[in-house]
């Protein structure tokens, strides 16, 4: 289930994001939170398994479309379809706007079906 970031689920989130390639570093990692706390467009979310958070999804809202700007699963859980999941909530969140990728969120992406409305 996805969860909308707040500031209590702070570490668990760096933690997850720190799985971007870009985001190893830690100043810029910071830098990142600041941006999804700090402008309502850039909306972050947790994807829970059981007790624990195991995923994050982080992307940018735009009127016709949205931008995939990160998306993580803890190692202990990947190719357990959380990926694929998170992805098929969001677009049935957004509804009908386009989803778009980054050059750092498109590979994965590109194998995640494209669906549009309330499927
Ligand atoms: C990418 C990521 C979120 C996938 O999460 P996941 O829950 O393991 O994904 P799913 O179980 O839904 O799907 C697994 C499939 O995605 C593929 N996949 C995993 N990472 C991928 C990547 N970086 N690019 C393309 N495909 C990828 C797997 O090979 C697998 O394919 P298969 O079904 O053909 O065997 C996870 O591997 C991750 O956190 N990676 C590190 C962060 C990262 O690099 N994010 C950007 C990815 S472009």
């Amino acid at each position: 289930m996805l969860f909308r970031y707040k500031k209590s689920f702070e570490k668990i989130a760096m933690g997850l994001m720190s799985f971007m390639p870009k985001e190893r570093e830690l100043k810029k990692l910071q830098q990142t939170m600041h941006i999804y706390e700090e402008n309502p467009d850039w909306q972050l979310f947790l994807w829970k398994k059981e007790d624990d958070f195991v995923g994050l999804l982080g992307l940018q809202v735009e009127e016709e479309s949205y931008t995939i700007h990160h998306i993580s699963v803890n190692p202990s859980h990947r190719g357990e379809g959380i990926g694929h999941e998170m992805i098929g909530k969001i677009q049935n969140m957004m509804q009908e706007r386009e989803m778009r990728a980054t050059e750092e969120t498109d590979a994965f992406l590109k194998k995640c079906p494209v669906k549009k409305g309330d499927l």
